[in-house]
């Protein structure tokens, strides 16, 4: 391993109080990182997860799915809860039922969400346009003043390329009192594709003294350790990289601690994540929303083998855990 990556993932990662062994965080997803799969990738020594983002305006009035939302357990810790919302009063008050249900580590706040549903009640990337930075200032600043726990950020590069203001987001946060940010190396309008621009994570990270960890893409151990090397950020926060592929989270777990690295899943070890997942799902929801779920997320986990069609076809059309199973099987007899 090359020495000055070395170096750095000998110190561990400070998050304000919480410490992580290595600088790895599983990305939010909303519809996702609900327990059942942070539970999962907590057991490949995944050493911080966030949870899908949840609504202010939801938990100030008391939403039961959404104070489902953070459910946890104790292998779920350290555990960081992403909060979203349009302006400070209402993110104060979501934040405040938080506290008051506890549990978690770390309150990080979602500036990055792309979606129209979202921006348009001026919460996610809304937060990134240029002239409500003063307002950003006032909003996040209040959060740290009232919390229990450390809090972060995770943001994009700006609204657009014509509004890349990622270094002065960033002097802004770390002046509010952010513990961590989280770079998503895209700007808004990019939503979820096109290359992403590691040059401003570089950049961000030069300009404050808080942890920055780099997002977007980085789907191997080879491009770990390019963009750690590349923008000298102090970790990685993965998320569609390991979705369906859960042995990435472990791999770069090994690779941080220096052992031997895992081969890559076969499909039948695919399947058999898919089949954990799916049994933390039904404890976490029961059988019938499990199925619901898994009908989309299952074919994540065949992303990449032939001949995967007809199985695919079968599991959105499934209807029991019964059926579940026997499509499971069915796959790993394949060759
Ligand atoms: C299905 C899906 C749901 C997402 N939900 C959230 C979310 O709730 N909060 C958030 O900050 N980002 C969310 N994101 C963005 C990811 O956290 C991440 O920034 C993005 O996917 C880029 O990283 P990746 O290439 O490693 O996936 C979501 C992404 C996907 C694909």
């Amino acid at each position: 391993m090359e020495l000055v990556l070395f170096l750095r993932i000998m110190n561990k990662v400070k998050i304000g109080n919480v410490e992580i062994n290595y600088p790895l965080i599983l990305a939010p997803m909303a519809g996702i990182t609900n327990l059942s799969y942070r539970k999962m990738m907590k057991e490949l020594g995944c050493p911080l997860t966030v949870s899908e983002m949840v609504s202010d305006f939801a938990l100030h009035y008391g939403n039961k799915e959404t104070i489902k939302m953070i459910d946890t357990s104790e292998i779920d810790h350290p555990l960081s809860i992403q909060l979203f919302g349009g302006s400070k009063e209402s993110l104060l008050n979501g934040a405040k039922v938080l506290f008051k249900l506890g549990g978690f580590d770390i309150l990080d706040i979602n500036l990055g969400c792309p979606v129209n549903k979202v921006v348009k009640e001026k919460a996610g990337s809304s937060w990134l346009k240029e002239e409500r930075k003063e307002e950003l200032y006032e909003a996040i600043k209040s959060l740290v003043d009232i919390s229990p726990v450390p809090v972060t950020c995770k943001i994009r590069l700006g609204w657009d390329e014509n509004s890349i203001n990622v270094v002065s987001t960033c002097k802004t946060l770390e002046k509010a009192g952010v513990k961590m940010i989280a770079i998503h190396a895209r700007t808004r309008s990019m939503m979820y594709s096109g290359d992403p621009k590691y040059e401003y994570i570089k950049l961000a990270k030069e300009a404050v003294k808080i942890p920055i960890f780099a997002n977007g893409d980085i789907n191997s151990i080879e491009k770990v350790k390019e963009i750690l090397e590349y923008t000298k950020c102090d970790g990685v926060m993965i998320g569609r990289g390991a979705l369906g592929n859960p042995i990435l989270i472990k791999q770069i777990v090994e690779m941080f601690s220096c052992l031997p690295i895992s081969k890559d899943s076969t499909l039948s070890q695919r399947v058999d994540f898919m089949i954990i997942h799916f049994n933390y799902l039904m404890e976490l929801k029961g059988e019938f929303k499990a199925i619901s779920e898994m009908r989309g997320l299952s074919t994540h986990y065949l992303k990449g083998f032939n001949g995967m069609k007809k199985f695919k076809l079968k599991l959105i059309s499934m209807k029991s855990k019964e059926e579940f199973y026997q499509i499971a099987m069915e796959i790993k007899n394949y060759n």
